[in-house]
């Protein structure tokens, strides 16, 4: 295996030095790769001379009950995918190599975006995550940055950040990919059992719903919500955390479809958290 592994800033930006003059794609990721990050990966690989991908399992987005401690952890598999996917280099930072422990200055999205959605249960999530990608931006300073649209509020605020503070970096948005049943894919797909991932392919059928009521015409957000509920209800071991329409860039609840517009869900099966999206009104 000749994919080089840096573990500290220092190491990555020798290596990049001598590619900074051409364009940098960045894959930010958690590891546990499935073929929706080998799908960033891709369109990272098209789309510049140098594709760099980050593995890190970050403390300081995960809420004190939450599964930090047991989040897949799978490095070997991850390189061998990064390596047939053409990757040129990995960042694999450490908690001290990266000062994570120390990280006393702290990235704060609008708390307008971040109190809804995945924000209300997941209390400082989204500040754990925009403080670990900005500080993943300065290191790596890539042309442009990946993400799946499966984590439409985490996109969205990413998209915020980088506005607010200049951040000299395109982000890509990238379609979810998902399994045949329609689940979409995650890392965290690892926990459930087949009969749970069979289950669990309710949450797209029922987005899919929504879709095909904006297509006749509804844009009551009661009436389209409606159904996704009904559907929802169908598989009674989804416990439903939230299901709402919002706006696609401010995440703020709409009652009338006049734009396009994301509808979320939340929500849990065999105590795993799933989420899931589909923009309707397109
Ligand atoms: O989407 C993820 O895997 C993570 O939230 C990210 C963007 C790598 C930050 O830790």
């Amino acid at each position: 295996m000749n994919l080089p592994i840096f573990t500290t800033p220092g190491e990555l930006d020798r290596y990049l030095q001598c590619h900074r003059s051409r364009s940098i794609g960045f894959v930010p990721t958690m590891g546990a790769l499935h073929l929706g990050h080998q799908g960033l990966i891709d369109r990272a690989r098209t789309e510049n001379n140098t594709v760099i991908v980050s593995i890190f399992v970050n403390p300081l987005q995960f809420g004190a009950n939450e599964d930090l401690d047991r989040y897949p952890r799978q490095l070997e598999l991850d390189l061998v995918l990064c390596q047939s996917a053409g990757v040129d280099a990995l960042f694999v930072p450490t908690t001290e190599s990266i000062e994570i422990a120390d990280t006393l200055t702290q990235v704060i999205p609008p708390p307008a975006m971040m109190s809804g959605l995945c924000g209300c249960s997941r209390i400082g999530h989204f500040q754990g995550v925009a403080t670990i990608v900005t500080k993943l931006f300065n290191i790596v300073r890539p042309d442009r940055a990946y993400f799946g649209e499966k984590d439409a509020q985490q996109l969205a605020i990413v998209r915020r950040i980088v506005r607010d503070l200049y951040i000299p970096v395109e982000i890509v948005g990238c379609p979810t990919i998902r399994a045949d049943s329609g689940l979409a894919l995650s890392s965290r797909n690892q926990y459930l059992s087949p009969l749970g991932r069979s289950q669990a392919a309710v949450i797209y059928r029922s987005l899919q719903q929504a879709q095909l009521l904006a297509q006749q015409g509804e844009q009551n957000a009661r009436s389209l919500l409606a159904v996704v509920a009904h559907e929802l209800a169908t598989v009674p071991e989804f416990q439903l955390e939230y299901l709402e329409l919002v706006d696609l860039d401010t995440l703020q609840s709409i009652d009338t479809l006049s734009q396009p517009a994301l509808v979320a869900i939340a929500g849990r099966i065999e105590n795993t958290r799933l989420i899931d999206n589909i923009v309707i009104g397109k």
